[in-house]
């Protein structure tokens, strides 16, 4: 999936994947996490997701990276958040009030540019990926995390042929083959979920290095 794609997809608003509610199963299942205040939470993919202020409201600082400039400027205006502006390797970073968001290619993340991840939260960004894709992103996550990572991931899964990717089908077994060996997942919950019209089922999971 190239960049463009993403970035053309902002440009015209076609944001289905984007709620403008926090995700009850964030508020549901964080806590049980029990992740220090103090601990900065990373949000792969992050769009301009209200689960950001909930983490940030929670006490966390908040480290996002995307590929849309448009989709992270949009977060800070509708947040009426004021943002600093600069430029770090390949990356565009905005600040303020505690947010930091990497604008560029989450591939392209390295030690070099962010601190050890010590929490993660992954809100469909396994299912914005095609399956090599997947793989490589998790691989990537993994050179960026603490050997004691912790994080709460949210995915969905549906069958639904006709709907055209993304979202990609991420069924339950590839989620776990993805994260084994290297992360414990524990499910905590399942929902129902519309994806484009079908009946799919939300899962989270709480990730656990090893
Ligand atoms: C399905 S959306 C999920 C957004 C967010 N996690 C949420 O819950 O609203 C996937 C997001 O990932 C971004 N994205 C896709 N590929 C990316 C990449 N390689 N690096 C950074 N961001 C990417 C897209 O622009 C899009 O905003």
């Amino acid at each position: 999936m190239e960049p463009k794609f993403w970035i053309e997809r902002w440009e015209a608003n076609r944001i289905g994947f984007h709620e403008d509610v926090f995700h009850p199963m964030l508020c549901k299942y964080w806590d049980t996490l029990s992740i220090d205040l103090s601990v900065p939470v990373f949000v792969p993919l992050c769009g301009k997701s209200k689960d950001l202020v909930w983490l940030r409201n929670r006490g966390h600082e908040v480290v996002g990276v995307e590929l849309s400039e448009l989709a992270a400027q949009a977060f800070f205006k509708e947040n009426d958040i004021s943002v600093e502006r600069h430029q770090d390797g390949p990356f565009v970073c905005l600040r303020g009030a505690g947010y930091t968001f990497f604008i560029g290619n989450f591939f392209d993340l390295t030690p070099e540019f962010i601190d050890p991840i010590a929490a993660v939260y992954d809100r469909a960004a396994l299912i914005a990926l095609p399956s090599e894709m997947r793989r490589n992103y998790v691989r990537h996550l993994k050179t960026l995390c603490t050997a004691e990572a912790i994080g709460l991931l949210i995915t969905i899964s549906y069958q639904f042929d006709e709907v055209s990717p993304p979202p990609f089908v991420v069924d339950p077994e590839e989620v776990k083959s993805l994260y084994n060996p290297w992360c414990k997942l524990d499910l905590l919950g399942t929902s129902e979920a519309k994806v484009k019209g079908a009946i799919g089922c939300e899962l989270s999971y709480r990730l656990r290095v090893r």
